[in-house]
């Protein structure tokens, strides 16, 4: 039996946190889920962001399948994403972007995989207020964090027989941090010979995404740009509702998909649940059940390609509740 932590999250976090589960429990697996809950909506209800429990069993069971957390905009508490990614190291954002047979998008057979520092740069959000008035945010970029992302991404490359690896920056301008990003990136390709690396500034970058897709494969970057690259990717294949992710670090593991709480459509049953339930397939996956990881891949596969059964944002008219029981239907 596996213990799992399940944080639901906000807006539509539950109902897309409560599919997976099903989709999961469907195949099987024995899971004892140990739900405990943080961000916007236990805050409002009890007075704490972040209960005692959920680091208990985040500690104690150290695989996490989370939903997305509200974060207040220009104000209010600070991202807990960006904390429990720091707290506990999870210094390997992983997403993989995939075209999925018979999703009306612009581009076919896109597959790449972004990897993104995941603990510091810009986006840890660690800003200060000067005496003038004027405010600052530190970009603070490390060795040992950049070589490790590195590192991610070149083993990854190479276990799945990928030619090349794209690292994106701004070195041109921002020459301390981006240059030091960079020179890590190239120290630690030099010990895999048979990947090419590629360099592209991130503006660039963000053109030839929009261009052609199809060039890359594994992507290397820092934290904020990884971010903004996320969601760019996910627009390439149909959309945020599809695409899944991991935070990696050492022994504890948060899989979660790149999407945000959506308070447009919360509590209305029209999430589409594919991106957590295919980030739930990386969990199966990294817990070594390969067999149920793609059971549940090729349900989701099916229900696309065959069934036909689309949410509103895949172009289809079907609410959570229906994909979540046709993907069900589909698992074998
Ligand atoms: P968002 O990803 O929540 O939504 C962007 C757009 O995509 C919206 O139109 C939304 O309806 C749509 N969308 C997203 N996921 C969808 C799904 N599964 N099915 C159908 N449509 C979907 O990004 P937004 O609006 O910028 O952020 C909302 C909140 O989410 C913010 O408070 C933000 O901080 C938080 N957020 C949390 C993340 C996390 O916990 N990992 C990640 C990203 C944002
Ligand atoms: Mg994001």
């Amino acid at each position: 039996m596996y213990n799992i932590t399940l944080i639901p999250g906000d807006g539509i976090g539950p109902e897309v946190s409560e599919a997976t589960k099903c989709v999961i429990n469907a195949t099987g697996l024995d899971v004892n889920w140990e739900t405990v809950n943080a961000g916007k909506k236990i805050f409002e209800d009890t007075g704490v962001l972040v209960p005692d429990k959920v680091f208990k069993s985040i500690e104690k069971n150290k695989i996490v399948l989370k939903g997305p957390i509200t974060t207040p905009i220009g104000s209010g508490f600070s991202s807990i994403n960006v904390m429990l990614r720091k707290k506990y190291d999870l210094y390997s954002n992983v997403r993989p972007v995939k075209s999925l047979p018979g999703i009306d998008s612009h581009f076919k057979e896109i597959d790449l995989v972004i990897f993104r520092e995941n603990t510091e740069g810009l986006y840890a959000g660690v800003e200060r207020e000067l005496p003038d008035g004027s405010f600052e945010a530190i970009k603070r970029i490390t060795r040992k964090a950049s070589i490790r992302i590195a590192k991610s991404a070149f083993e990854y490359a190479k276990k799945n027989n990928k030619k090349k690896v794209t690292v994106v920056h701004k070195a041109n301008i921002i020459k301390l941090t981006d240059g030091f990003f960079l020179n890590c990136v190239r120290e630690v390709s030099k010990d895999y010979p048979d990947i090419e690396l590629q360099e592209v500034i991130i503006d660039n970058m963000c053109m030839q995404l929009v261009m052609n897709p199809n060039q890359f494969e594994v992507i290397v970057t820092m934290n904020l740009y990884g971010d903004l690259l996320s969601d760019l990717c996910a627009g390439l294949v149909g959309g945020l509702g599809l695409v899944p992710g991991a935070n990696m670090g050492k022994d504890i593991s948060i899989f979660e998909a790149v999407h945000g709480s959506a308070p447009d459509i919360a509590g209305k049953n029209l999430a589409n649940p594919i991106a957590l339930i295919l980030s739930s397939a990386m969990m199966l996956n990294h817990i070594g059940e390969t067999n149920k990881a793609e059971i549940i891949v090729k349900a989701v596969m099916k229900t696309i390609f065959e069934d036909r059964v689309l949410t509103q944002d895949l172009g289809g008219k079907a609410t959570t509740t229906e994909i979540t029981e046709a993907i069900i239907k589909n698992i074998i």
